[in-house]
């Protein structure tokens, strides 16, 4: 029997640097994000990836304001005002926050219009537009929690409307209503419910839909400009 060939070890490539001679990220790097891009790609094809840099801004930012937000009537306020005064930079992360959020909803529309206008929806990729389809409902759904985190009069109120127009839905509309509400009134469930929804639930879709729709980018590659 032919014994076991002995294991070389790699000769480390010109230059390359200590942590990578033992981790080989760059390797990895090469191999998860080099992917042909075919000839005629425009400034149009970077909204979707706009879009991925704005989500990412929102999580690092989100991540620091849930550190000092508290979820509840008597200190949501309180706490948004502590960010927005005493808090260094705590102002700054606060608007990066909402201006990322603006800001996406903006690219993931163009990004759409962009995907439609290439006809990029057509086969084999009907799946990244239906993918992208629960994506953007979760997006504007973030929208819709954060705006009432505040506590303020303008989310009350837009909250109030918001949630009328759900409970005006046919058959499941009022239960709709009341779960979103945590009850017939918008109050303290209310906010918790909507802070659970802003920072964990719909977060969590939109990454498992990133994961989806980026998979399915890798398999089929950016289809061919018209
Ligand atoms: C969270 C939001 C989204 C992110 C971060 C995102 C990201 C991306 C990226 C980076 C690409 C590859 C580059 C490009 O073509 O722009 C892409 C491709 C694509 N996206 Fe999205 N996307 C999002 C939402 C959507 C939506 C709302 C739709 C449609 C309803 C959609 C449909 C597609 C399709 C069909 C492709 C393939 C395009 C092609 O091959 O030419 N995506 N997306």
């Amino acid at each position: 029997m032919d014994a076991a060939p002995e294991r070389q070890d790699v000769a480390p490539e010109q230059g390359q640097g200590w942590l990578e001679e033992r981790l080989g990220l760059r390797r990895v790097a090469r191999r998860v994000l080099d992917r042909p891009v075919p000839e005629g790609v425009t400034w149009f094809h970077c909204f979707g990836g706009l879009t991925f840099f704005t989500f990412i801004v929102l999580v690092v930012t989100g991540i620091v304001l849930a550190f000092y937000y508290v979820p509840s009537p008597d200190h949501a306020r309180a706490s948004v005002a502590y960010i927005d005064s005493s808090l260094p930079f705590g102002s700054l992360v606060r608007n990066l926050h909402r201006w990322s959020a603006y800001a996406m909803i903006v690219l993931v529309f163009l990004h759409m219009v962009r995907v439609f206008v290439h006809g990029a929806y057509r086969k084999p990729r009907e799946l990244s537009w239906v993918v992208g389809v629960l994506m953007l409902l979760a997006v504007l759904a973030l929208g819709f929690t954060g705006y009432l985190l505040p506590w303020d009069q303008k989310g009350y109120w837009a909250t109030n409307v918001g949630i009328n127009i759900a409970g005006s839905v046919p058959v499941v509309g009022t239960y709709l209503a009341d779960l979103l509400r945590g009850g017939h009134e918008l109050g303290a469930l209310t906010l918790l419910r909507f802070y659970a929804l802003h920072v964990f639930v719909l977060p969590l879709l939109v990454g498992v839909g990133l994961v989806a729709h980026f998979a399915m980018i890798r398999k089929q590659g950016i289809s061919k400009p018209l």
